[in-house]
């Protein structure tokens, strides 16, 4: 069965492109194709993975107003095994077109029962609890939360855990919550610590034992559309990720 998970947080910059990024990427090999849904307008996810944004016909928009078929929509990577649904400015669009629409939450679980052929779906969702969100969060079985250790980290993630709550009681009664991952660690800086004992306070082991280090390499890798193992695969950030999707991995099976 696919396993498809949401990469969710309202706040932006937290991580969530790069983290489903190089997630994704370390997942898909020759036992396991993955598909990456661009649902964010900004289509970081797309250009990061080497994709021309504004060139692209066949949008995630597309697939969402019924206008393509995601196997038409979606493309190759440069990576062996990794799609992506690609997405540019229109995106935004299709939110204000979904509020007219019958069973607007539905849009994307539908257009994802053609994903069956990839064994993992991620979605990267834009930095808001919008109409984009709520259909990532009724397609999704799981979420995985990034949480930049900084400043005001948990601010906003009571209303996303409400919301999660929310999708559970009318949408998606199936949805669970993956985990937390912290990212953008930076060891010299006390404040990291602090965030790191908040954060498991309050999520127990539902945070991830992996913590992406703050890593100027995962920071310039998608200006040259590569994945950071094509960017630096001896990098730190290479190696946190690998570690992170290996956990990730061992907590959905
Ligand atoms: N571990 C890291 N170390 C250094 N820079 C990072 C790290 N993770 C992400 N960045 C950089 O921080 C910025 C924000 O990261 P990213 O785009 O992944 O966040 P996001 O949550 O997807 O943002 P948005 O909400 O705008 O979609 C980007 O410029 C990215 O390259
Ligand atoms: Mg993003």
């Amino acid at each position: 069965m696919t396993k498809i998970i949401a990469v969710v947080n309202q706040k932006g910059g937290v991580g969530k492109t790069t983290t489903t990024i190089n997630v994704a990427a370390q997942l898909a090999g020759p036992r396991s194709s993955v598909l990456l849904v661009d649902l964010d307008p900004q289509g970081n996810a797309t250009s990061g993975l080497a994709i021309p944004k504004e060139s692209t016909q066949l949008t995630t928009y597309n697939v969402l107003n019924g206008t393509a078929q995601l196997m038409q929509a979606a493309q190759k990577t440069n990576v062996a095994h990794l799609f992506v649904l690609p997405a540019n400015n229109n995106l935004a669009g299709a939110e204000v077109e979904l509020v007219g629409r019958e069973h607007r939450e539905f849009a994307l679980r539908q257009a994802l029962q053609q994903a069956s052929t990839y064994d993992y779906v991620l979605i990267d969702c834009p930095p808001s609890l919008g109409l984009l969100t709520i259909n990532a969060l009724t397609a999704a079985k799981q979420v995985l939360i990034p949480v930049q250790a900084e400043y005001y980290a948990m601010e906003g993630l009571s209303q996303l855990l409400q919301t999660i709550q929310a999708v559970r009681g009318s949408t998606n009664p199936q949805l669970e919550l993956l985990g937390i991952v912290l990212t953008m660690f930076d060891k010299r800086n006390s404040l990291s610590d602090q965030v790191q004992t908040e954060v498991a306070d309050y999520f127990g082991d539902k945070l991830f034992k992996t913590i992406i280090p703050r890593n100027v390499r995962l920071a310039e890798a998608p200006s040259y559309g590569r994945t950071i193992y094509e960017h630096d695969r001896w990098s730190k950030g290479a190696r946190a990720y690998k570690a992170l999707a290996k956990e990730f991995e061992g907590r959905l099976v």
